[in-house]
């Protein structure tokens, strides 16, 4: 297996590299590209942790070398929300690097799993889409928003409040990756109850949990490091189901069959060619289908935005 990281020389892409070099298969090739011209450097400061997995690194104007051959990548490339930004100033920097990115996939290595954590990824997913489409590549089951950092922050403070050992919480969660559209499905939750004052209070702390982060560091980034562990999580579980392995499941938003907006995160089976069964989320609170229902508007929107600007 080959993965790509793209974007490598940031704070999410040097942390999922550290990840991958220690977790990725004994065999596996890590390619690290990034336009930072430290990106060769972090590739040989990486190759001397002793694990069984080559690593290369990249930079310059041109992705092909990391890209070629690639059956994963990665894309943390964009630049990261610091606090007084809006969602708008960001989409226009990242909108045009996720194009140009896509673009170059469709070239160089149109059958790769592509997961994309650059955001807005309500939106920037839908971009990818329909570069892919216009190259004529396009394959809705190789196509995912990594939406895993809203599932590991969600374990976390459900295992918090419920003196739990998070490892062993499972949260679902649904719809897109940012504020009302992340909903924590808090009712599926194995062995746990919660009061209605607990469900209120935790599913916008879940929702507005990289807010939280954004002004701890004060003005020095956003979630990286808990990014990086997260797309690491769902990189394995790509690569692992492409080997072979059964009964790989996780949450990601992906082009389903259309029920809520043309892209929803839900939980998937995931198998060699991506996307093998769409699952079912199963039933929802009423607390849940309200929130399910008022987020709709907006996921769709944010879907649009990205098809125009590619329009
Ligand atoms: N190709 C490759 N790399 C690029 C490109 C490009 N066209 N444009 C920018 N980069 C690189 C930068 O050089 C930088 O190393 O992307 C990296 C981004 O790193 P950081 O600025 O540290 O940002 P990070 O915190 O990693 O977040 C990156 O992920 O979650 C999202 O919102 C976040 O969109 C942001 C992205």
């Amino acid at each position: 297996m080959k993965v790509a990281v793209i974007g490598a020389a940031g704070g999410i892409g040097q942390a999922l590299a550290l990840l991958l070099k220690n977790r990725l298969p004994a065999g596996s090739d890590l390619a690290l590209y990034d336009i930072a011209p430290v990106t060769p450097g972090v590739a040989v400061d990486l190759s001397h942790i002793p694990t069984p997995v080559t690593i290369k690194g990249y930079c310059g104007e041109d992705p092909t070398p990391a890209l070629e051959g690639a059956d994963v990548v990665l894309i943390s490339a964009g630049v990261a929300r610091k606090p007084g930004m809006d969602r708008s100033d960001l989409f226009n920097v990242n909108a045009g690097i996720v194009r140009s990115l896509s673009e170059k996939i469709a070239d160089v290595c149109p059958k790769a799993l592509i997961g994309i954590i650059t955001n807005p990824v309500n939106t920037t997913v839908a971009i990818a889409a329909e570069v892919l489409k216009a190259k004529g590549v396009y394959d809705k089951k190789r196509l995912f928003g990594i939406t895993t950092l809203d599932i590991i922050r969600s374990e976390t403070f459900v295992a918090e409040l419920k003196g739990k050992d998070p490892s062993n919480v499972c949260v679902p969660v649904i719809g897109g990756h940012s504020g009302v559209t992340i909903l924590p499905l808090l009712s599926q939750v194995d062995g746990v109850e919660f009061t209605e004052e607990e469900v209120a209070a935790l599913t916008p702390r879940i929702q507005n949990a990289g807010t939280e982060v954004v002004e701890a560091k004060a003005g020095g980034g956003s979630a990286t490091l808990s990014m990086g562990q997260a797309a690491c999580r769902f990189g394995l579980a790509l690569v692992r189901a492409a080997q072979g392995e059964k009964d790989v499941v996780e949450c990601a938003y992906v082009e389903g069959d259309g029920k809520y907006a043309r892209f929803f995160a839900q939980p998937i089976r995931l198998g060699k060619d991506g996307v093998e069964e769409i699952l079912d989320h199963g039933p929802l609170s009423a607390f849940e289908q309200e929130a399910l229902d008022s987020m709709l508007d907006t996921l769709r929107k944010d879907i649009t935005l990205g098809e125009e600007f590619v329009k």
